[in-house]
């Protein structure tokens, strides 16, 4: 019983962990400035952000004027349950409202800022901080990773514009894909080594994660794996991507069980292939709604329109000198396209050994004007 309640409470402070992760300034400079001309007379919310330690109030607060903001609303979230991470020491959750520079020195002085106690914990999902959410226009924030989906379809729920970090998976879990493909929400200008990492409180277990010690004494860790998702419209969105190549078979092959044509490198994409095409999902970072369709991708969950390429139990994962992993693509098929412990990328091979190159993930395309 015990260590049911110890491997439980374990569980929940890994996942935490990984939810206390606090953008860097320099971040959100880098991505905001893209996005000036949306905020003028709008009620932005961050809705994950204790005031005293968010970079996200910071850059609105001080960036008031220069915005135009109409008002900037910031919950803090109290986790009520005891949580090895947890920043929060607060005894009450709070939120606040500011409403621009009064006394003319463009700095939030602390008399121009309303803090207010919540009567709850300031949990996103609650109902002080959904009537919050009603009152605003944009969200932005980056919101704890283990709810993320739940914190999208909230967003979706109440129809509201947002600019939000999260990790590049997320983009094929089967609760996201569909918004992409339905131009519900995008990528944002600046992901994965864009990012120059996350601030992580001082009890943050290192365990040989890449860290360093910033000039204020904060510990960041680097992350290669994180990217913005808006719903506002960005300059990178209208980007056309310049094509070269001409389809031929040889180069392009078809898949055994579904009408389209492996194309493994997104700059690759032949200028001239009005069908399908499967493409790596880094292609996302360069898709153009104008130029290209998505119609769907291969698995976790998003093949109920499109079927995976390759049957699961028809390969399996090798290292390199050949030896077999002893699991079956229908297992690892996700991280296929991962390099192996020594380092090395694993292949997958079928029931000939022959080496098979699309067992990678894809994201299926059509050229829109062709
Ligand atoms: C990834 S951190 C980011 C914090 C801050 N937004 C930033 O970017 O620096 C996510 C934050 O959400 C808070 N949080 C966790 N669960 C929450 C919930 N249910 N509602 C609101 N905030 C939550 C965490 O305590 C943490 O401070």
């Amino acid at each position: 019983m015990a260590r049911i309640a110890t491997n439980k409470f374990l569980h929940k402070a890994k996942k935490s962990k990984n939810d206390e992760f606090y953008t860097i300034l320099s971040d959100i400079e880098r991505e905001l400035r893209h996005y000036k001309k949306h905020f003028k007379n709008k009620v932005v919310f961050c809705n994950c952000d204790d005031p005293r330690v968010s970079n996200f109030f910071h850059y609105f607060s001080y960036n008031f004027e220069k915005l135009r903001t109409k008002k900037l609303i910031t919950t803090c979230y109290k986790n009520q349950n005891m949580d090895l991470f947890s920043q929060h020491d607060t005894e009450r959750a709070i939120y606040l409202e500011y409403e621009g520079d009064k006394k003319g020195n463009n700095v939030p002085d602390p008399e121009e800022i309303g803090i207010k106690q919540l009567k709850g914990d300031g949990d996103f999902r609650s109902k002080e901080s959904i009537e919050l959410l009603r009152q605003s226009d944009i969200v932005v924030t980056n919101p704890p990773f283990s709810l993320f989906r739940e914190y999208v379809s909230q967003l979706m729920e109440y129809d509201k514009k947002f600019l939000i970090i999260g990790t590049w998976n997320v983009i094929t879990y089967k609760e996201i894909f569909p918004l992409i493909k339905e131009n519900k929400l995008w990528i944002g200008i600046n992901s994965n080594r864009n990012f120059s990492g996350f601030i992580v409180p001082k009890h943050y277990p290192l365990d040989g994660s890449e860290a360093r010690i910033d000039e204020n004494g904060n510990r960041i860790v680097s992350s290669n794996n994180t990217c913005w998702f808006t719903n506002l419209d960005n300059a990178k969105r209208h980007e056309e991507l310049i094509l070269y190549k001409k389809f031929n078979p040889e180069e392009y092959p078809t898949y055994d069980n579904y009408d389209a044509i492996e194309v493994s490198k997104t700059n690759d994409i032949p200028i001239d292939y009005e069908g399908v095409m499967g493409v790596p999902i880094t292609f996302m970072n360069k898709y153009n709604p104008e130029q290209f369709e998505v119609l769907g991708a291969t698995q976790r969950g998003c093949h109920d329109e499109v079927p995976d390429t390759r049957k699961y139990d028809d390969y399996w994962e090798v290292k390199q000198n050949g030896q077999k992993t002893g699991s079956s693509g229908g297992k690892t098929n996700e991280n296929a396209n991962l390099a192996g412990n020594d380092g090395k990328k694993n292949y997958f091979i079928n029931k000939e050994g022959m080496i098979i190159q699309s067992a990678y993930q894809r994201i299926f395309i059509r050229h829109k004007r062709l």
